[in-house]
């Protein structure tokens, strides 16, 4: 009797890890997942299956009513919560020197403004329908900047037009900016005012890595005239200024391991913090769920992460994740 269940134990865990490898070749093959040596593929093949576990138990239980939204396995399948943290998160970063933090001019709604139920500035052709990719790289800062102004200027001039990020990277150090260690979307429309302009995605793509500054003023495809600060906090404001302005740059707290790999629905996360902010994406719109509110935020993160680029946060859930604590937008 034992042995009979020694064997059927062996051969379902056999068979477990069969299923296993064949995912994990699917993995490495769709992401392009190369390793260095045998042993490194083993370490990051045992990430792998913690995290498929993680995956698997949360969309069980979503199935069970416990959670509004869903994970799944995606390009950062093979790193620890630890390792996706450092790499990925920190983007959004306060300058060292004081100096260099630019005040916006505060928010004055409209009076008596009445905003609509649900708003999606896709659909009016504000937004770039490309999901930007900032790769191994902490330059959030710089998409979401990017993505506010782009929003800004089609909006003033009928014309959509995908800015460089890079532009940004190479050329705003003196603003505060740290390239792929940090800087902020603030900053950002500062360096552009001052510099009377951004040049075009398409004239200065992305590198995912600082550069020299190579600002060609014949590839402005955009300018401001500074930018303004939300009250902190306030996700009425921050609900006014997206039905009213257009697109919002904001920053949360991505921090919670559910982060690394969302799928879809709402993201609903109470353990986020709303002052430990380590994170940079664009509002979008807003709309409900299922009788849940939420935020449409497109992130830069490739449309392989999330629902298909972009993430359905928590709206009027007290400033869950810190999504109204640092909202901005330019002025053009
Ligand atoms: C700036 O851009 C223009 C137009 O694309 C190009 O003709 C010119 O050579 C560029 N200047 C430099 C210094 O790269
Ligand atoms: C939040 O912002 C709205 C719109 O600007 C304003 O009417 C309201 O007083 C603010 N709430 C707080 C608590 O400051
Ligand atoms: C939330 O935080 C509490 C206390 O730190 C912890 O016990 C719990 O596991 C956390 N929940 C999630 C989903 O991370």
């Amino acid at each position: 009797m034992k042995l009979i269940y020694f064997f059927i134990t062996t051969f379902a865990f056999a068979q477990a890890e069969n299923q296993h490898t064949t995912l994990w070749n699917l993995f490495k093959n769709v992401h392009n997942k190369q390793y260095n040596n045998l042993q490194d593929e083993q370490y990051r093949f045992g990430i792998f299956k913690n995290n498929l576990a993680l995956i698997n138990q949360h969309n069980l239980e979503t199935d069970l009513g416990l959670h509004s939204y869903t994970l799944k396995m995606n390009q950062f399948g093979d790193m620890t919560h630890e390792e996706f943290a450092r790499t990925m998160l920190g983007g959004f970063k306060m300058p060292s020197d004081s100096s260099t933090k630019f005040v916006g001019r505060p928010f004055h709604p409209p009076s008596n403004v009445d905003i609509p139920a649900a708003i999606d500035w896709r659909q009016k052709g504000a937004v770039i329908s490309v999901i930007e990719n900032q790769q191994q790289c902490g330059s959030c800062w710089a998409f979401t900047a990017t993505c506010a102004l782009e929003g800004q200027h089609f909006l003033k001039t009928g014309e959509l037009v995908r800015l460089s990020a890079q532009n940004l990277m190479d050329c705003s150090g003196k603003f505060g900016n740290q390239g792929c260690n940090g800087g902020l979307m603030d900053s950002s429309f500062q360096y552009i005012k001052v510099n009377k302009g951004i040049d075009t995605e398409a004239s200065y793509p992305y590198e995912a890595q600082e550069g020299d500054c190579r600002f060609n003023r014949s590839n402005v495809g955009a300018t401001d005239t500074g930018f303004v600060d939300l009250p902190q906090g306030n996700e009425t404001a921050l609900q006014i200024a997206i039905a009213t302005v257009g697109p919002i740059s904001v920053a949360i707290d991505a921090s919670q391991s559910s982060f690394q790999f969302y799928s879809s629905g709402v993201y609903d996360e109470p353990n986020c913090s709303t002052t430990n902010i380590d994170h940079s994406f664009t509002l979008v719109g807003y709309d409900t769920y299922q009788g849940k509110q939420y935020y449409i935020a497109k992130n830069s993160w490739g449309d392989t992460w999330g629902n298909k680029g972009y993430v359905w946060m928590s709206r009027n859930k007290n400033n869950q994740c810190g999504i109204a604590s640092t909202g901005s937008y330019p002025l053009v």
